[in-house]
């Protein structure tokens, strides 16, 4: 059964483009029924319209707590069928009242290789770090900053000349490509949580190791 997804977003959206050309292209089993934003501005506001897909707009009120807001998050999505939630660079932490809405069932993308660098200004945390490596992760939220279990992960080189600019530019490429396949997975019921570990059934290994830089031999 495809998935009834609700993504939620606070900018630019080029994620959200990436899922909503999967399921365009049949990617993805399923169909964008919402796009949600705390920003009125957002961009992925305008993505949702261009593409005809129902958009509503949740402000964070300073004065109200952060489950009241996800009250009414949870409303929006719940009013549109919603059984499946990505976020997809919103900036507000979520609270256990959206998590207990849609048990296993909200999903986040992020722009290192988790654990190491969670939270945000994460490209030029990894360069700073001297990292060789970064990449990004889709991951299953849990109450934690960045710390569900894993679903994907994409490996990307560090360049000596790399910017948080120019690095985060080739993250997001890979982004586009996991984010949607993670979803897919989901939608065939391949992903099985096993404590920490998310096991794909059946199982699609990667092959190959990866150095940076090179080694010759
Ligand atoms: C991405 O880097 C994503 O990993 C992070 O926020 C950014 C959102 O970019 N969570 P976009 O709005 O999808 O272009």
């Amino acid at each position: 059964m495809g998935l009834k997804l609700g993504v939620i977003a606070s900018g630019s959206g080029s994620n959200l483009q990436s899922i909503i050309n999967a399921v365009k292209e049949g990617r993805l089993d399923g169909e964008i029924a919402v796009i949600l934003s705390d920003n009125p501005e957002a961009y992925a506001l305008e993505r949702g319209k261009l593409s005809g897909i129902a958009t509503e707009v949740v402000e964070l009120d300073r004065d109200s707590t952060r489950e009241a807001h996800d009250e009414k998050v949870v409303a929006a999505l719940k009013k549109h069928g919603v059984d499946t939630v990505a976020l997809a660079g919103y900036l507000l932490m979520v609270t256990p009242v959206l998590l207990d809405a849609f048990p296993l069932r909200v999903i986040n993308i992020h722009p290192a290789l988790l654990p190491s660098f969670p939270g945000t200004g994460v490209q030029q945390d990894a360069i700073d770090h001297g990292a060789k490596f970064s990449g990004c992760t889709v991951h299953f939220v849990d109450e934690g900053m960045d710390t569900g279990p894993i679903i994907i992960q994409a490996v990307v080189p560090i360049r000596d000349d790399d910017t948080a600019k120019t690095l985060g530019a080739r993250i997001l490429r890979e982004e586009h490509r996991i984010y949607p396949q993670a979803l897919q997975y989901l939608a065939e019921g391949r992903l099985k949580i096993v404590g920490r570990r998310v096991v794909l059934d059946p199982q699609s290994p990667a092959s190959g190791t990866l150095h940076n830089p090179a080694v010759s031999s």
